[in-house]
């Protein structure tokens, strides 16, 4: 599949939803792209809390949109092309997955995707888009599937709020939420996606 095939596939949209049980498991989009690891150190009702170990993300500055789903799209085309080789290095690196879209403020997002561990002591460097090495860190998860809208994501953030009320993981401050997707946008079936609240 050539760049530009795949870009406009990107960047079309599917209104075909498929909804699936993918709680607790490993993405399948995982066998196929290169996702940072981590360890589940705590397994909830519908939440598990993982440690990340000081993961190395490319991320655009933040993208002004009220949609969520047309920021991450915007963002996620120029980040595509990163690794595609438009960087100053005219590199061309390994596809990873997930894409995460941090959100802060209602509608201010910054998309980023993960550095392949060949490329973390050195990420090319590239206009508009910045290295983002995490330290050490703990997330809680929830998993749900389909495709991502705008009018079903803040449902899973509360629905995680949910399930850590009452835990010690409610009490702890982190800001705003991420969410994190695995497949690409023409991959209709098996799709995993994630709400993330990073400790
Ligand atoms: C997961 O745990 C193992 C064993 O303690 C450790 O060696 C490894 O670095 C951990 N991985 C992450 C991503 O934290
Ligand atoms: C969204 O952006 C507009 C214009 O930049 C701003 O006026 C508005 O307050 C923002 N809304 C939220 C919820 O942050």
């Amino acid at each position: 599949m050539t760049a530009t095939t795949l870009q406009f596939l990107v960047l079309t949209t599917f209104i075909v939803a498929t909804f699936f049980s993918v709680e607790g498991k490993i993405p399948e989009s995982c066998k196929k792209y290169e996702c940072p690891t981590y360890n589940v150190t705590e397994m909830g009702k519908d939440y598990e809390i993982r440690s990340y170990n000081s993961p190395v993300w490319i991320s655009t500055s933040p993208v002004q949109d009220n949609s969520l789903v047309a920021a991450t799209r915007k963002g996620f085309s120029r980040l595509f092309s990163y690794v595609n080789g438009y960087n100053n290095e005219k590199e061309v690196i390994k596809m990873t997955a997930p894409v995460i879209s941090e959100v802060s403020n209602g509608n201010s997002t910054v998309v980023s995707l993960y550095v392949p561990l060949a490329n973390q002591k050195n990420p090319p460097s590239a206009d508009g888009l910045k290295v983002q090495r995490w330290k050490a860190s703990y997330v809680a998860v929830r998993q749900f599937g389909g495709f991502v809208t705008d009018s079903n994501f803040m449902g899973e953030v509360d629905a995680l709020k949910g399930s850590l009320a009452g835990t010690k993981w409610a009490s702890k401050t982190h800001n705003g939420f991420i969410v994190a997707q695995y497949n690409a946008p023409f991959e209709l079936f098996n799709r995993v996606n994630e709400i993330w609240f990073l400790y």
